[in-house]
Formats: structure tokens, C-alpha cells, sequence
């Protein structure tokens, strides 16, 4: 019997709180993040024949349809774990882009994270969390939160997580900018501005941020919302600093580049406060394209289960 394929949907995040410190020995920072899922989603199909990989939607025409796919590698490591011939594993892998690519929110990422969880079922491979997590953790920094969800606080290069409590639901508009960023760039722009101390660290500690993501008032959120890449995408991407300005200006509670950018976030108060916030900014032609998302969304399932937390 050939198996049928495999479609799981899996989120893009949005990084609430993100302190850089110092380089490692392996060239990655040490990183205090709290990350939460937002509704903005791909959907990865897998399903057994030749091995290849396509890619649709929004952008797809950057993203690597080959070995360069972090999604592809997903397969290699999951093919090598299971013995199978990671150069000819029988998988074909579809994905189709509703997060922004090259946009900060860990769009690739989820695009493995869903592939791990999809060929788990496909190849009635049973890993449980924790495996899969570890492999994801191997992949990439971000690759586990997209296998997680929710919210969650990311030690380590981002990759060792603890969930957080967060009862409310947040409401978002999310600007996309015309031009995706490097990740790598934005890290070694920080680690520039930094040498000459003009990029400090603009996040402070993790724990109010918990304590707001506890209380579940948006308001108190807003104000901690912080990043500290943000500088760094700002000067490689100046006309960041305008958009930010517009969203509050449109009336969000506050605004922040998500991750590396430039891909910028707005918290609103409420559903129909983000509705006219992305009416407006969409009006002020400072981005590509707006979308509206809540958060906190699961991670990677499979697709038309129940997405609420
Ligand atoms: O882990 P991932 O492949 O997503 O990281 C992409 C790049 O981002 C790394 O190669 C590195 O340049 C930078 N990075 C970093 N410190 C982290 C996470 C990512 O310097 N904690």
C-alpha cells in the first residue's frame, strides 16, 4: 500500500523579547529570547516518490528548491537517523509559503520543523518530542520553537526551550518589507555596531516580560517588547525606522523588528484595533504588503487538526 501524503501546517514566530550576548566558540550568540507562534503559516506535503522538492506561494521564487532547502536537510538528517539512504530517501517534499521569506520569522525553520514531523508519520518512524527536538535543535536555532509553539522562552542559540504561560490570545499586524535580510548579516552588522559601541544592548532582562505574558495585558506587553538586532537591521535597512514609526503612529501599542528582519510586528490592543492599524499602515506606503495575525498559535500539526492553544 503506498502511503497517502502528509500535510502539516507549522507557524512563523515573532521574538517578544531578544537579548544577544556574546559570540561562542562555534561563531553563534548566546541568546535570551521569548518567542511566540504567530497565524501566519506554511504547509508542508510529503508523500513518497521521487525526491525532490517544490515550493509555491508568496516568495517562492527565493527560496531554494534544492539540497539548500533547510527543509531538504531536515530529510537527510531524519533519512540518516532512520537508516534509510539520505541521497535517495523516496521523498518528495511541497511547501507552500504564507510566512514571509527572508523576513525574521523563522520561515525556513518551519519549513524543517514541519518536514521532521511530517516524514515521523510517513515513514511510521514514532520519534517522540524530545528526538524530534533534538534533531530540529540540530538543523537550526529556531527549529524547535516551529515543532513547539506557543510561547516559549529560548536559551542556548535559541534551541533549548521552556514554555511559558501566556492565557491571552495577542493580536498583530505584521509588515513585510520589500527585500528579504540575512540572518548572518544582521548578526555580524550587531557585532559592527557593537565594536563601536553604537548597537548596546536595547533588550533588558527576561523576567517582566513573563510577568506581562502572565498578566495577559497587552498594554503592559507592549511597552517591553524589545530586540537587539533591531538596531542592527535598522542600519542595514533604514527606512525600518519609518515603518516602525507608522505603526504606532496607525495606532498599535508598539512595534519591533521581528528577529533578524526586517519583517517589522505591531501589538495591538485588541482584534479590531489591529483591523484598522492594518488598513492604515497599508494606506501609508511604507512596506510591500500587511497581514494581521494572533498569537499564541501550536506548533507544526497536521494540518485541519485544531489550531487554538
Ligand atoms: O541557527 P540558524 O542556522 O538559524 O542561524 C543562522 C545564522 O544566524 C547563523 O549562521 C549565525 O550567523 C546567526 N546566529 C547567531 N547566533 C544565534 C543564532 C543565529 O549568530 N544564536
Amino acid at each position: 500500500m503506498v502511503p497517502t501524503p502528509i500535510t502539516v501546517r507549522v507557524p512563523a514566530k515573532v521574538n517578544l523579547h531578544l537579548a544577544v550576548g556574546d559570540t561562542r566558540a562555534d561563531g553563534y550568540h548566546e541568546l535570551a529570547t521569548v518567542f511566540q507562534a504567530l497565524s501566519l503559516t506554511d504547509e508542508v506535503t510529503v508523500r513518497s516518490g521521487e525526491p525532490g522538492i517544490d515550493v509555491h506561494g508568496e516568495g517562492a521564487d527565493s527560496v531554494p528548491t534544492g539540497s539548500g532547502n533547510l527543509a531538504w536537510k531536515a530529510v537527510r538528517v531524519l533519512a540518516e537517523r532512520c537508516g534509510r539512504d539520505p541521497d535517495a530517501p523516496g521523498v518528495q517534499v511541497s511547501i507552500h509559503k504564507g510566512i514571509p521569506v527572508a523576513g525574521g520569522m523563522a520561515g525556513g525553520s518551519a519549513d524543517a520543523a514541519a518536514t521532521l514531523f511530517a516524514l515521523n508519520a510517513l515513514w511510521r518512524l514514532e520519534l517522540g518530542r524530545d528526538e524530534l527536538a533534538d534533531l530540529a535543535g540540530r538543523l537550526g536555532s529556531d527549529v524547535p520553537f516551529a515543532l513547539q509553539g506557543g510561547t516559549a522562552l529560548g536559551t542556548g542559540r535559541g534551541e533549548r526551550l521552556v514554555p511559558v504561560l501566556a492565557r491571552h490570545t495577542y493580536h498583530w499586524v505584521i509588515a513585510l518589507d520589500r527585500h528579504g535580510l540575512e540572518t548572518p548579516d544582521v548578526y555580524r552588522e550587531l557585532d559592527r555596531l557593537r565594536q563601536s559601541s553604537a548597537g548596546g544592548n536595547g533588550a533588558d532582562g527576561v523576567e517582566p516580560v513573563l510577568e506581562a505574558l502572565a498578566s495577559g495585558d497587552p498594554r503592559e506587553l507592549a511597552l517591553l517588547l524589545g530586540n537587539d538586532l533591531q538596531a542592527a537591521a535598522v542600519s542595514l535597512r533604514p527606512g525600518l525606522r519609518r515603518t516602525l514609526r507608522a505603526g504606532v503612529e496607525a495606532g498599535a501599542l508598539a512595534g519591533v523588528v521581528s528577529g533578524s528582519g526586517p519583517t517589522c510586528a505591531f501589538l495591538c490592543e485588541d482584534a479590531d484595533s489591529a483591523v484598522r492599524v492594518a488598513a492604515e499602515l497599508s494606506g501609508a506606503g511604507v512596506c510591500r504588503t500587511v497581514r494581521v495575525a494572533q498569537g499564541p498559535v501550536h506548533g507544526a500539526r497536521f494540518a485541519g487538526e485544531d489550531r487554538t492553544d
